[in-house]
């Protein structure tokens, strides 16, 4: 008798305005495929729910990743162990990252592509860090403060989302930078965490009615960085309040992923009028470096200066439920979702 493994494929698309939710996807069941010459099947422990996930639901394909196909397997970031293998570059048992189906079981081929097995560090100290401080949302955080907005000491900084990935970590080297930090975040609970376990030094509420009043309180002068991972009408707000040369370093828009018309949309007429420098990346252009950076986070993170913040749901069958979750801003740190069975391996 064959062993079978649940996968999670996409019952139907998540049209442009509606909300993602666990009724979008559907568990099925499939007999685990015998790895041929050159393969090897993974284990995945820990997958990465990201916001970039929304945008590939509703079919758009003016993105970096292939959309999600109705019918197929979901995909996303995880890290999984080898557990069979016929390629001597993939060896029994040690750990990999690549970008997986949802699934209990995964075969693969090694690839020299962004997307395909990459070794992960066998002295990591937990192997969901490679999809948090070490990964794209790590790095994202270390190049958009470090090298694109070259943060200085003495500055003001605002960052939106700043209790999630990407923001707990840019909130944390803008700190090690010397920088004054106003972090925005919803709940309270979560501006506890930025103050109180950051060290942050001002959390507010973003959709608080007064926030304007609240930040012109705090930076009478403007900020002198916004790092903006959200966009839409709270990027306007802040950047309304900015005076040259101040500038904004936008790493994402999640305020906009739902929307395919807004989407990416920014209005630049505060960036026109205040005479604002509006700079976009992502850490792929800066890729050569990605080895150096990782090791500067590691001292980091070995010396405090840097706390990894996780939020984990356990077993595959959370995952669209942590999706949903994600764009609820139920998420402090990075969203993971622990294979059930496997948590214990993770910590
Ligand atoms: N360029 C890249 O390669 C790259 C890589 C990683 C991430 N990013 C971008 O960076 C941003 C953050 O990503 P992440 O992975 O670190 O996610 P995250 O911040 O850990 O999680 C998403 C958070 O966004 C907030 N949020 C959700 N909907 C919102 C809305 N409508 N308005 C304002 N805030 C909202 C919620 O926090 P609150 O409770 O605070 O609302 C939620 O917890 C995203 O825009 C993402 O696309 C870009």
């Amino acid at each position: 008798m064959s062993r079978s493994y649940r996968t999670i494929i996409l019952k139907k698309s998540v049209p442009s305005g509606q909300t993602v939710s666990p009724d979008h996807f559907e568990t099925r069941i499939l007999p685990i495929p015998k790895i041929v010459e050159g393969e090897a099947l993974l284990r995945p422990l820990a997958f990465s729910v990201d916001p970039c996930q929304r945008t590939l639901l509703s079919g758009a394909t003016d993105t970096m990743l292939p959309p999600y196909v109705v019918g197929r397997p979901m995909f996303g970031s995880a890290v999984a162990r080898v557990i069979e293998t016929r390629t001597p570059d993939l060896t029994i048992g040690s750990l990999v990252q690549g970008w997986f189906d949802w699934a209990d079981y995964v075969v693969t081929r090694p690839s020299k592509d962004d997307m395909g097995p990459t070794p992960i560090d066998p002295q990591i100290e937990k192997p969901s860090y490679a999809l948090n401080v070490y990964g794209i949302t790590g790095l994202t955080a270390y190049f958009g403060m470090i090298e694109v907005a070259q943060v200085q000491r003495g500055e003001t900084v605002v960052i939106s989302s700043a209790a999630g990935s990407t923001g707990s970590i840019a909130s944390q080297i803008a700190k090690i930078r010397g920088a004054k930090v106003i972090g925005l975040t919803s709940t309270q609970a979560k501006r506890e965490v930025l103050t109180g376990q950051l060290g942050l030094d001002y959390a507010l509420d973003y959709r608080a009615e007064d926030f304007a009043d609240q930040l012109r309180s705090i930076a009478p002068n403007g900020p002198d960085l916004y790092f903006d991972a959200v966009g839409g009408q709270l990027s306007q707000t802040i950047m309304q309040q900015m005076r040259r040369p101040a500038r904004v370093v936008e790493v994402g828009q999640i305020s906009t992923y739902a929307d395919d018309e807004k989407a990416w949309t920014v209005n630049i007429t505060h960036i026109h009028m205040n005479g604002l420098r509006f700079e976009g990346y992502q850490p792929l252009l800066f890729i050569d470096q990605w080895p150096k950076a990782v090791q500067e986070l590691q001292e980091w993170v070995n010396s405090g200066a840097i706390q990894p913040l996780e939020t984990e749901m356990i077993g595959l069958e959370s995952l669209p439920r942590a999706l949903e979750a994600l764009f609820e801003g139920q998420n402090t740190g990075k969203m993971v979702v622990l294979a059930e069975g496997d948590e214990q391996l993770m910590h």
